[in-house]
């Protein structure tokens, strides 16, 4: 067995610079880590199969066509290796904004690659992960770094190691291709250099206004999360609907997750990575 954690993915910016002739967007984005996920174990046995637990499992059982199975499939079609069986704990909300998905597919080629011995930074496992999703090179790679692109373009920056993280989701799934469809069509400008946090506070979401239009939660999680003692940061990931805040210290970052919990919402105290 090899187990892998799929950390959650963060855009501690994310600018959207002009739709595209095939449907994705150009963007612009800062990918950042942290030190909670999902967990997915890998086996070699006589035929696939896949086992989903945890507290978000629910929303995923069921569905043949999984992310994992797909990445488990182009693994062996590339590298062969045979068949395994994947247990997948689902700890992090589904359909909203921190990976999951992308996360999840990114460890089972990150856990098959050590099974089988390819290395981590080979091409070709960086390849599928693209075929996978937008988000599945920058969840391999699983490093602070500059997303470009649909963000499969990657270059690695310094991060902010052990940064205190929260993350809140008001318990609503968003589709991320209903909250690009209503993105205005406005490009308000790159994203800039320098000191990641410094970047990030210059930076924006650009798709905050639009999945706030599908999401009105979203409103009530950011004006809590800003108005928390010692907050630097509060922002959307991704397309929605999880919240993330940086915070000056862990102390006021733990005072703030009793402070904002509600019945419904997920609150995760964690770290950049
Ligand atoms: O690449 P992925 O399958 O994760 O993207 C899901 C959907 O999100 C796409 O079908 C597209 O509608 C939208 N998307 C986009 N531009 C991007 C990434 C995703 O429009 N850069």
């Amino acid at each position: 067995m090899m187990i892998e954690i799929a950390h959650a993915k963060l855009n501690l910016a994310l600018h959207v610079r002009a739709r595209r002739p095939d449907g994705y967007h150009e963007l612009e984005t800062l990918f950042a880590f942290v030190d909670h996920g999902d967990v997915v174990d890998v086996t070699p046995a006589e035929a696939p199969g896949l086992t989903i637990t945890g507290p978000f499992g629910a929303a995923l059982s069921g569905e043949g066509d999984n992310l994992v199975t797909r990445a488990a499939a182009r693994f062996a079609e590339a590298f062969g290796g045979g068949a395994h069986a994947i247990l997948l704990d689902k700890r992090l909300p589904v359909a909203s904004g921190i990976g999951g998905g992308s996360a999840d597919a990114a460890a089972t080629l990150r856990a098959l690659a050590r099974l089988h011995g390819v290395a981590r930074d080979d091409p070709r496992l960086f390849a599928i992960a693209d075929a996978l999703g937008s988000d599945v090179p920058a969840c391999l790679l699983e490093r602070t770094a500059l997303g470009r692109g649909r963000g499969e373009q990657l270059a690695p920056v310094a991060g902010i190691a052990g940064t205190p993280v929260l993350l809140v989701n008001p318990g609503v799934g968003v589709s991320t291709a209903a909250v690009f469809e209503r993105w205005d069509g406005v490009d308000r400008g790159g994203i800039g250099t320098g000191n990641v946090l410094d970047v990030a506070l210059e930076g924006r979401n650009d798709l905050e206004p639009p999945a706030r239009t599908l999401a009105p939660e979203i409103d009530d999680v950011l004006d809590a999360l800003a108005a928390q003692p010692g907050v630097t940061l509060a922002r959307m990931s991704g397309s929605g609907a999880t919240c993330f805040a940086l915070f000056d210290s862990e102390a006021s970052c733990d005072a703030a997750a009793a402070r904002v919990a509600r019945p419904g919402w997920w609150v995760q105290p964690t770290r950049l990575l």
